[in-house]
């Protein structure tokens, strides 16, 4: 029987992107090792603990560790042994603009490992790093202190992730498409081919700037979807007897926006993005936004759209505190809870969290305030005495007077329930537009019109 050559791999970066690649070529029969400079979260993998709360994650390291996957912080070793390095490192945003300085290290360190290899190593960027840096920043760093020449010795291609965090493995596992950019043909070719056992996924072969592009440009569009629903809403929530819920339901409603079948009319997936509420976060949006318009600025072009993208969405946790202010005009003192830390449900992620925003205001004011999220049972960064950390929905309840909805939580839809059995009347503020209005006795959700948070009725015709 032939024996089919499987190139072996290591990830440098174990952080939901680095982590869970290596994890799915694991579980699609490589041998990958992830390699971090945090002894930490290297020690929590090799102990078969996730550095991070994501579903699969634990059982993957379960299956595989030890056995077709290792984590370390050595790289050396591992990366003159491997045949394809993906740098998955950070790439943050500075204030300015993206800070590349953890994946020009990581870059730096893998070719000081192939200077000294005999054969062939290909780098792969799935970082997220402005068009041109894998040409004009990366390249001349690995030939550099490589002494090698790229298509040559070495290959470097472009290869961004899409994965969302809550699905991660599911996305990396399931891809939609697969984007590899390069510069030579040698190097494509390898890396298309070890996504070979991701059958049936569509494969986008182009040059680097183009596929580092392609992210930006994703994240900007599902981003401007959320600001546009934002930008309704708030408009929405100034006209008597409007919900925004009704209008966006309208809206979609168009044929070119919703598919006939014969279970009737579904609605694809980006459409879920088309959806009031206090705003998007994460790792991801924000500062890949960010990261487009600085860089667009650079090169002298106008970014309107993404400009007012992301004011929408700064201001957009703040409506929160708004809208309780037309009920409870001054805050001092009233007990406020607080439902939701991380940025979407299914993560513990609460990078760039509307909650934070909402919460420092609301501190600010001396509400007092209770908080609690399923999964982030405190936030090590934020200290404020005012700030209680309860342990279940059914405490929060009890102490509040207000509740407000940060965080589209499962749980949370309990919520109107335990109202009901516990006979209580807290204002909930639905920041995630969650819940059925009629379910809650005192309910107030972004993007309604001042009279119908009284009335509770929806205004379109059925
Ligand atoms: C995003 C991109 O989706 C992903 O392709 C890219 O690789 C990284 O950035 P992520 O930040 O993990 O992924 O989460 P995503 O689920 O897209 O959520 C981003 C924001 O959109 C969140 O604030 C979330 O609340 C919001 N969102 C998400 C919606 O409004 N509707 C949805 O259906 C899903």
């Amino acid at each position: 029987m032939q024996t089919l050559y499987s190139p072996s791999i290591t990830v440098m970066g174990s952080g939901y992107v680095g982590l869970v690649t290596g994890l799915c070529f694991a579980e699609k029969g490589f041998n990958v090792t992830c390699i971090d400079t945090d002894f930490h979260k290297i020690d929590l993998i090799n102990r078969k603990n996730s550095p991070f709360f994501e579903e699969g994650v634990t059982e993957l390291i379960d299956k595989h560790l030890n056995k077709r996957f290792f984590a370390t912080t050595e790289l050396h070793h591992s990366i003159l042994m491997s045949d394809i390095t993906f740098i998955a490192v950070g790439t943050p945003f500075d204030g300015e603009k993206i800070d590349l300085s953890y994946i020009k290290q990581a870059c730096s360190d893998v070719a000081s490992v192939i200077k000294n290899k005999n054969t062939y190593h290909l780098i792969a960027i799935k970082s997220t790093v402005i068009p041109g840096t894998t040409d004009d920043v990366i390249r001349p760093i690995i030939e550099r202190q490589s002494q090698k020449k790229v298509g040559q010795d070495f290959g470097l291609c472009s290869n961004p992730e899409f994965l969302r965090e809550g699905q991660a493995i599911h996305d990396c596992l399931h891809p939609d498409r697969i984007v590899v950019g390069g510069t030579d043909e040698k190097s494509i070719d390898l890396l298309c081919s070890i996504y070979r056992p991701f059958a049936q996924t569509h494969m986008i072969k182009t040059n680097n700037k183009t596929a580092e592009f392609i992210k930006y440009a994703s994240n900007s569009f599902f981003a401007t979807l959320i600001s546009f629903a934002n930008q309704i809403a708030n408009i929405c929530s100034s006209v008597n007897n409007v919900d925004v819920m009704d209008v966006i339901r309208g809206v979609l409603l168009d044929k070119r926006l919703s598919i006939s079948t014969e279970k009737g009319l579904v609605q694809p997936e980006f459409t879920h993005y088309v959806k009031p509420g206090c705003g998007f976060g994460g790792g991801c949006f924000p500062k890949d936004i960010r990261a487009l318009v600085s860089y667009a600025r650079e090169k002298q072009v106008s970014t309107d759209l993404l400009d007012g993208v992301l004011r929408i969405n700064d201001l957009q946790p703040l409506r929160m505190i708004a809208d309780l202010k037309k009920f409870y005009p001054e805050l001092n003192g009233i007990k406020i809870g607080i439902l939701g830390l991380a940025f979407k449900p299914d993560t513990d992620d609460v990078r760039c969290s509307p909650t934070l925003i909402a919460l420092k205001a609301l501190a600010s004011e001396n509400a007092s305030l209770y908080v609690y999220d399923p999964i982030v049972r405190t936030l090590h960064d934020f200290h404020d005495s005012q700030i209680r950390y309860v342990e279940n929905l059914e405490s929060l309840i009890d102490a509040v007077e207000v509740i407000l909805i940060f965080t589209a939580w499962n749980e949370f839809k309990k919520l109107p329930d335990i109202l009901k059995h516990k006979n209580k009347k807290p204002l909930v503020i639905d920041g995630r537009r969650m819940l059925d209005k009629k379910d809650i006795g005192r309910y107030h959700g972004i993007g309604i019109g001042p009279a119908l948070h009284e009335s509770h009725e929806s205004v379109l015709l059925r």
